[in-house]
């Protein structure tokens, strides 16, 4: 598993994506949140994809190859306040559509700041990825910035707010990309999804 990971392409569009002949997953949530890091510290590999202090650096679908058989997938933030509307509704279509057309999409990991309280942008993600088919998990990041307790508290309260409106709950996870934490969770559930 992450034995070989290799940038491959960056994509404006879906349907100028690599062919959908692979399994893939891709890792999506406010800009900023932790995408890239995450997928770095998964992968093993400090600068596979590009990490940014500011917001909004990652603006294109981006494949990587893992293994020589699948495709993982940094894509860019939403709710990225320092751009213009027009920027904004252009991402989000971008995005919107590679969900909803990408066929060989398995799953994708919805990256939330296990700092803060449920946030409405996030709820009404998820609302969207439900009512449109999308499976996705839930990936708590940042975990390193506070206490365990803390980050466990706030993941609590998010499935505490899903519950209301969810028959189901996602998988949740709790990741820090400094520490590792999580890695063994995520890897492993991949995996097992690979297998299927
Ligand atoms: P965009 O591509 O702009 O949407 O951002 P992103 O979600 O890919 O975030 P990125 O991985 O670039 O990380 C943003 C900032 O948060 C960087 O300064 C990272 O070093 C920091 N960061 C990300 N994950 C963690 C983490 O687990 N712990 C800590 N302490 N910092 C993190
Ligand atoms: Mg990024």
């Amino acid at each position: 598993m992450f034995e070989q990971a290799t940038y491959l392409i960056s994509s404006p569009s879906y349907d100028q994506c690599p062919k959908p002949d692979k399994f893939e997953i891709a890792f999506i949530g406010r800009s900023n949140v932790g995408k890239s890091s995450l997928i770095n510290m998964l992968t093993g590999r400090k600068n596979l994809a590009k990490t940014s202090g500011k917001p909004g650096k990652t603006q294109l679908i981006n494949h990587f190859l893992i293994d020589d058989s699948w495709y993982l997938v940094d894509l860019p933030g939403y709710g990225y306040a320092k751009t213009s509307k027009k920027n904004r509704d252009a991402w989000a279509l971008m995005i919107e559509d590679y969900l909803v057309h990408r066929e060989s999409l398995q799953i994708v990991f919805v990256l939330i700041d296990s700092r803060l309280d449920p946030q409405k942008i996030d709820l009404e993600f998820i609302t969207w990825l439900g009512e449109n088919g999308v499976p996705f998990a839930l990936v708590f990041t940042k975990a390193d910035k506070q206490s365990v307790n803390k980050g466990q508290q706030n993941m609590a309260k998010f499935k505490r707010v899903m519950k209301k409106d969810w028959a189901e709950l996602p998988p949740f996870f709790l990741t820090s990309s400094e520490t590792g934490l999580g890695k063994e969770q995520i890897t492993s559930y991949i995996q097992s999804l690979l297998e299927n």
